[in-house]
């Protein structure tokens, strides 16, 4: 089939989260990660599942693609690694006899491997990683220019750059280059605290708070010789990236009081103390490179990606303190945003094709930007299941929602195109009452099976935002931490003020305190009614029931699960959970009326739950 469109599919693999992101004419049609097909949380693998959802949304073949691009230069990549293998020889031999091998085999190979896949015989072109990343972080954006900043582990060479953009084009400017990475200190420190590289860092994020920073001048003294410009030498007599196949060392060990924590071992002061320790510097870090990239570039706005750019605390502390006045940060900021960044490269830069630029509207269409079921699709997975439904009508179903909610009921709500990036934003997301001082820790052990003190985020309604949280502007992608607004916040009394580390969980802190984390902040997603319109009317209607515009959003899996893509995921983990009511499309489902639930294999092992 040959049409008058012109398509671009950007693919980034075989790291960590994989992803396809498709674009028509330049314009946005599809974006997914691999992850939500194959079940495999973060898949690295080629994402041939999310590249067929992308051409399928598009209605198009492999053949009518006009380029496929590739987020990073495996040739440099390899390169990189070659020579820290060299410099370290032969202490890093072991692991690069390990490596080595896999890099041969698929990424030198890349050409083919990519054509294979994607049965295309088309032209294949390849960006930088970080010039990935600084793309999806300005085009999308809702600005005609932009300060760039990226920050992640590590691309070819490169840890973190920054540059401009400006109309269709972007330039970077500097780099700061391996083994020197802000993303690779904290992923250490997350390895260190017992929890996984490059998923567990939000881990360590949401336990700094219970910490002390005690460990701040011993790692700004020993471990990161950090500059005032924000750039930095990390003193790789602690680290074992380089030569070993674990994060750090014994000389890290020593130098902070013992071995790592066991993962699933249990949680101690030491590990609060290290999160709340790594994440001052971290954001000491992110503070100082953006006011280098103000002052060499002198523009107002910044755009950011790369996973550090996760960081929300530390975004949020660059909105409030930063010199920048505007900030937009790429909602899916890791790697996975690394294939849309790669195919807008090759629609403005290649092609030179112009940017169309709405002030005040990025591009990204609230990140919905997956898979969606009809109806009629899901009627057909509910009636193979034997699930027991029935459908109502929009206001109807809205009311019985949110009355469900305001009863404490959880909710599992399913509707529209999932999400593109690590955030559940209202598409694929568990929703509770922000009220109830129970809510926590029982979606937390009962829902979704994970760690007690791991916070939840709230959604407000974005023109309600500003009655709830000391925010300027709007966070459509959950990717700023925000201040409770003080009126809203509840003292503590002196008993509480004794309390220590995890014992300060259960303090009720605020008329919200679902969402209020230890430290009376909040990770905000504000929803606006044109990118959202149903998940909005539904906060709008727990409003008029309530008298709160706020509801519990976390996203819709268990821990070590991918969020559920297809509304058989959704009603497998509604199944297998506390989740009492189960919302797909037009559809609701009481927990109580289903038929008994089979489990035909040990899910609990496969997800590594208790
Ligand atoms: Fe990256």
């Amino acid at each position: 089939m040959t049409t008058r469109h012109r398509h671009v599919l950007g693919i980034s693999a075989f790291y960590h989260d994989s992803a396809a992101a498709l674009l028509r004419d330049g314009e946005i049609v599809a974006a997914a990660q691999e992850e939500r097909f194959t079940r495999r949380k973060g898949d690295a693998d080629f994402p041939a599942n999310a590249a067929a959802y992308c051409l399928r949304a598009a209605g198009i073949a492999a053949s009518d693609l006009e380029y496929v691009g590739f987020y990073d230069k495996p040739l440099l990549k390899f390169e990189r690694i070659l020579e820290t293998y060299l410099e370290v020889a032969p202490r890093g031999f072991a692991s690069f006899q390990l490596a080595a091998p896999l890099w041969l085999k698929d990424k030198l190979h890349l050409d083919r491997q990519l054509r294979d896949a994607l049965s295309y015989d088309g032209e294949i072109l390849y960006a930088e990683h970080h010039e990935s990343h600084a793309a999806s972080a300005f085009f999308p954006s809702p600005f005609e220019e932009a300060a760039i900043l990226t920050m992640d582990g590590v691309g070819e060479w490169a840890t973190a750059s920054f540059g401009v953009g400006r109309g269709s084009d972007i330039v970077l400017l500097k780099e700061l280059h391996w083994p020197n990475s802000l993303g690779l200190l904290y992923s250490a420190f997350t390895y260190f605290t017992g929890f996984k590289v490059n998923s567990g860092e939000y881990k360590v994020m949401g336990l700094a708070p219970y910490g002390e920073p005690k460990y701040v001048d011993l790692i700004y003294r020993e471990v990161i010789d950090l500059r005032e410009d924000g750039s930095f030498t990390l003193n790789q007599k602690y680290f074992n990236y380089l030569s070993g196949l674990t994060m750090t060392n014994g000389a890290f060990s020593e130098l902070f009081g013992g071995p790592p924590r066991v993962p699933e071992g249990k949680l101690t002061q030491r590990e609060m103390d290290l999160a709340r320790s790594i994440q001052v510097v971290c954001e000491e870090v992110m503070l100082r490179m953006a006011r280098t990239v103000h002052r060499e570039t002198g523009l107002e706005n910044l755009c950011l990606a790369g996973g550090v750019a996760l960081n929300c605390v530390g975004n949020g502390r660059l909105l409030r303190e930063g010199p920048f006045k505007r900030l937009w940060i790429q909602p899916a900021a890791g790697d996975a945003g690394g294939a849309l960044g790669v195919a807008q490269l090759i629609w403005h830069r290649y092609c030179e094709r112009p940017r169309r630029v709405t002030p005040g509207r990025d591009t990204m269409q609230g990140a919905l930007l997956g898979p969606r079921f009809s109806p009629g699709e899901i009627a057909a997975h509910l009636g193979s299941l034997r699930a027991v439904y029935e459908r109502l009508e929009r206001q109807q179903l809205l009311e019985r929602v949110a009355g469900l909610l305001a009863d404490e009921k959880v909710v599992g709500w399913f509707d529209g195109r999932m999400e593109f990036g690590p955030r559940a934003l209202g598409a694929r997301s568990i929703l509770g009452d922000p009220r109830s001082p129970r809510m926590q820790a029982q979606m937390n052990l009962k829902i979704k099976l994970r760690e007690g003190f791991r916070p939840f985020a709230p959604s407000v309604l974005r023109e309600r935002a500003s009655e709830y949280f000391e925010l300027v502007g709007d966070s459509p992608y959950m990717l700023l931490v925000a201040p409770l607004k003080r009126e809203r916040q509840i003292a503590m009394t002196e008993e509480q003020r004794k309390l220590w580390g995890i014992d300060q969980l259960n303090v009720v802190r605020s008329d919200i305190p679902a969402v209020t984390h230890i430290d009376y902040s909040a990770r905000v997603q504000t929803v606006d009614r044109e990118t959202n319109p149903n998940y909005y009317d539904l906060i709008k209607e727990f409003e008029r029931q309530t008298g709160c515009a706020v509801v519990v959003n976390t996203s819709f899996n268990v821990r070590g699960e991918p969020i559920v893509c297809t509304p058989a995921d959704a009603y497998q983990c509604f199944m297998r959970t506390h989740i009492d009511f189960l919302v797909l499309g037009p559809f609701l489902l009481d927990k109580a009326k289903q038929p008994t639930w089979k489990e035909t294999e040990d899910w609990r092992q496969q997800f590594q739950l208790d």
